[in-house]
């Protein structure tokens, strides 16, 4: 009789020792930054049979489709506004900045995906930049995320980008779509993850002592 209820008594510290880490590793968990997708783009002033675009004033339409993915199960993303910055990238040296697009803060639920599709006005691609077969555009995309959950409600910086060639037809020369991926230092939440590797360690400890 005494030995069956010691027994159960450390089963249910186990159990309960358990369940805190699932409870703690939940709550604490770090948030994926949304996931940020080229699926479409396509520059008029860059297409060679475009007749419109080969007389004096280029046609300087750019269209872009791009997926804003929030790639965590259990939270909703809070979007301060979206940055989306065109750089158009004529070779090695030269860099210059030819559209702009910014759409408005937003919520989305976990796991849900948004497509910004939209037409930009770009400035300053030459016509004659079409003779070359290649282009690269270089797409950046300036925000600041937050989460659902209480400890990664404060919005944190992010700051992803990619290059996208665009050849002849104007178009982006990949079928697949393009990831934008991280770019420089963010204010992470490496910290944090040290944090959570301390708590399960040292709940781990007491564990094998009790
Ligand atoms: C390029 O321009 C031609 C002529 O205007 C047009 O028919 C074609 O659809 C354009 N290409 C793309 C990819 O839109
Ligand atoms: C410029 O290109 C876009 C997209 O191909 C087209 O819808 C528009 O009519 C063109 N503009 C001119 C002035 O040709
Ligand atoms: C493309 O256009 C830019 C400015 O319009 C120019 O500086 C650059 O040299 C051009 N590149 C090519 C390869 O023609």
């Amino acid at each position: 009789m005494g030995f069956n209820s010691r027994c159960w008594c450390i089963v249910i510290s186990i159990l309960t020792i358990i369940t805190a880490v699932i409870v703690v590793c939940v709550y604490f968990t770090n948030p994926s930054d949304p996931a940020f997708t080229i699926n479409e783009f396509y520059v008029s002033a860059l297409n060679l049979s475009d007749i419109s675009s080969t007389t004096t004033t280029t046609n300087q339409t750019m269209f872009f489709d791009m997926k804003l993915h929030n790639q965590n199960k259990a939270m909703g993303a809070y979007y301060d506004p979206v940055k989306i910055i065109f750089s158009y990238i004529p070779n090695i040296k030269l860099t210059f900045v030819v559209a702009e697009y910014t759409v408005p803060k937003f919520y989305q639920r976990n796991q849900k995906s948004k497509h910004v599709i939209a037409t930009v006005t770009s400035r300053g691609i030459a016509p004659y930049n079409r003779t070359v077969t290649s282009s690269v555009f270089k797409v950046e995309v300036l925000t600041k995320v937050g989460f659902t959950t209480p400890a990664n409600r404060k919005k944190r910086r992010v700051s992803v980008v990619a290059n996208v060639r665009v050849g002849q037809t104007g178009e982006r020369d990949s079928k697949k779509g393009i990831r934008l991926f991280e770019s420089g230092v963010g204010d992470g939440f490496g910290g944090l993850s040290i944090k959570i590797l301390m708590l399960i360690l040292s709940t781990t400890t007491i564990l094998i002592i009790t």
